[in-house]
């Protein structure tokens, strides 16, 4: 898909104060400098939209912004972020579990885990958090530009096992690079069909 209009709705603290809509909402979530907003940008094809950082802790508040008048993208704050403390961490983590929980129009969340890094026990345990809140989602793997087509499907391999201890049907996994726009046709074909569901109607995965 290629936007043409996207616009910067605001940023909140609370889910409870955002804007309620019944626009399909597709959400992206992970730790700190995964990449979150750097993905929104590629997707959108607008650099400036979500604000991007190479200082991990950017984004601090949920994002909300509307694009072609139709959909929503929101970019979370990073989990698990050490250097903030353990209180901000936690308000952080609160932030995004009301979010999820609470967010009837919320169609897809995209959980985005770094490449590079073999699989993190904060990952996999927020990923499995997400499954057992019956949330639909999938996993994207990014910063793929960083390596070598086999150290990708290594990497995908290594997600995959670690996963399979606590799904039946594993999320679906899509390599993504924002650097090398890998992955924005895929992801949009997952947007596209889950606007064709209801909002969890069509979970990614069985937990
Ligand atoms: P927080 O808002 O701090 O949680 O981070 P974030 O997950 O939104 O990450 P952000 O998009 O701000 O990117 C973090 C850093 O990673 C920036 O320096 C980006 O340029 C870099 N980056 C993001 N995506 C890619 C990618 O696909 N490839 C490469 N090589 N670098 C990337
Ligand atoms: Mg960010």
């Amino acid at each position: 898909m290629e936007i043409k209009q996207a616009k910067y709705l605001g940023s909140w603290q609370r889910n409870d104060q955002m804007p309620h809509t019944e626009l399909p909402e597709f959400a992206f979530i992970g730790r700190s400098n995964v990449g979150k907003s750097s993905l929104i940008n590629m997707l959108t094809n607008h650099k400036g939209l979500a604000k991007t950082s190479s200082t991990p802790g950017k984004t601090q508040s949920l994002n909300l912004f509307l694009l072609e008048q139709s959909f929503q993208f929101c970019d979370l704050p990073g989990y698990g972020y050490a250097k903030v403390g353990k209180a901000t961490r936690q308000a952080f983590s609160k932030m995004i579990e009301f979010y999820l929980k609470d967010r009837p129009n919320l169609y897809c969340l995209f959980i985005l885990v770094d490449l590079r890094i073999s699989p993190q026990a904060i990952d996999i345990e927020f990923i499995n958090k997400c499954g057992e809140w019956g949330i639909p989602l999938n996993i994207v793997g990014t910063k793929a530009d960083k390596l070598k087509a086999g150290a990708v499907a290594d990497a995908v391999e290594k997600y995959k096992t670690a996963l399979s201890e606590h799904w039946y049907t594993l999320p679906p996994f899509i390599v993504s690079s924002s650097e090398d726009k890998i992955g924005k046709n895929e992801i949009w074909q997952t947007i596209t069909k889950a606007m064709l569901n209801n909002p969890g109607g069509d979970i990614a995965g069985e937990f």
